[in-house]
């Protein structure tokens, strides 16, 4: 762990995880290409050494280096880690609030994987934990990651009256709830918060906060993390025109525990791929249907009955679907080892019925 000089881990801090990504960036010639550059190159101390001086007034900072990658390579291990060390950091009562610096293009993932586990967490302690990122890496010329984490940092450390702990994201000046973080550009600045129902940084709008209350009313127990490599193995499967039965079959014998099927419209998938998921099922593989679609919620038995044991997703993403399903998975064998009869699908329904916020 480091620190700013003169603070000891007893006095009041934030605490600021790295995780890497482009906010942690370095491009060769940043004048010329800021976009050819390598994410996860800067240390987090560095990047909270350079807003050090412009912190609101009182807050002290306390680094923590947890990974420091390009987010396309995050494994469950590296979740793994952060949940715990998000978990720590939530009980301990020198910490007053928590910043993790993420790369963008799986942000998504972290997003769910932190609320569906710490957020009653966070929010029955009464802290806020910010997921920030960049889109620019740390040296180009108009770099977006010190606002940005900024930001994160005063919406952390905020008066509690104004809104509840709980887990949030910022990014270009808005804020909106970690769970509906999802990169849906591949450039703009606000790229993992462009469709999300959001806030300006500073002026909660009050639709938006009944909407944040609405969900953690909803949200009533943390899933466990999964130990390092006791993760479910499940994967997304695309369905598109032409789709092969192999696409399934392929599986068939693996050890995968689930698919999340990406189908097309609401949630519809080839019909060459009914007798393999059929098979799928015997298997006891899990099942999660989604849309490919990027919006719009998939619904039980639209547009066609289910098949028993089949879950749709509701509004989550693949990306999301899957980390909800993991954790589903993973809390029912927690369950059935202390003797409780909960299924995956109750867990994974918990997730999947969240309301929405508009
Ligand atoms: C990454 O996700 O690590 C690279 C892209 C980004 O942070 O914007």
């Amino acid at each position: 762990m480091s620190s700013n000089p003169g603070i000891s881990e007893k006095t009041p801090h934030l605490l600021v995880l790295g995780m890497g990504g482009t906010i942690a960036g370095l491009a060769p010639n940043p004048e010329e290409s800021p976009l050819q550059y390598k994410a996860g190159q800067v240390g987090v101390d560095a990047l909270v050494a350079q807003v050090q001086s412009v912190v609101p007034e009182g807050v002290r900072l306390v680094s923590r280096q947890i990974a420091n990658i390009n987010s396309r390579n995050l494994t469950e291990a590296h979740l793994t880690s952060l949940g715990l060390a998000v978990i720590e950091a939530l009980l301990d009562v020198a910490i007053k609030g928590i910043v993790i610096t993420h790369g963008t293009d799986t942000i998504e993932e972290t997003g769910l994987f932190l609320q569906v586990t710490c957020g009653k967490l966070a929010q029955t302690q009464s802290k806020r934990v910010i997921l920030t990122g960049a889109m620019l890496p740390s040296n180009a010329p108009k770099a977006d990651g010190p606002s940005n984490l900024l930001d994160a940092l005063r919406w952390a450390s905020t008066s509690i009256d104004n809104f509840p702990g709980g887990i949030y994201a910022v990014m270009d000046g808005r804020g909106c709830m970690a769970m509906d973080l999802a990169k849906r550009h591949a450039t703009a600045l606000n790229a993992p918060l462009q469709n999300a129902p959001s806030s300006s940084v500073g002026l909660i709008n009050p639709s938006w906060l009944s909407g944040v209350k609405a969900v953690q009313a909803a949200w009533n127990e943390d899933l466990p993390i999964p130990k390092e490599g006791e993760w479910p193995w499940v994967e997304i499967l695309t369905s598109h025109a032409g789709a092969r039965p192999e696409t399934i079959t392929h599986w068939l014998g693996s050890a995968v525990q689930g698919f999340i099927l990406a189908g097309s419209g609401q949630g519809g998938f080839h019909d060459d791929w009914v007798k393999p998921l059929d098979q799928a099922m015997v298997q006891d593989i899990a099942l999660v249907r989604t849309t490919r679609t990027g919006a719009g919620a998939t619904l039980r038995n639209i547009p066609e009955l289910d098949r028993p044991g089949c879950c749709p997703s509701g509004s989550l993403t693949a990306p999301r679907a899957r980390i909800a399903l993991q954790l589903a998975l993973n809390a029912e064998k927690q369950a059935n080892k202390a003797g409780k009869p909960l299924t995956w699908q109750d867990f994974f329904a918990r997730i999947a019925d969240l309301p929405e916020i508009r």
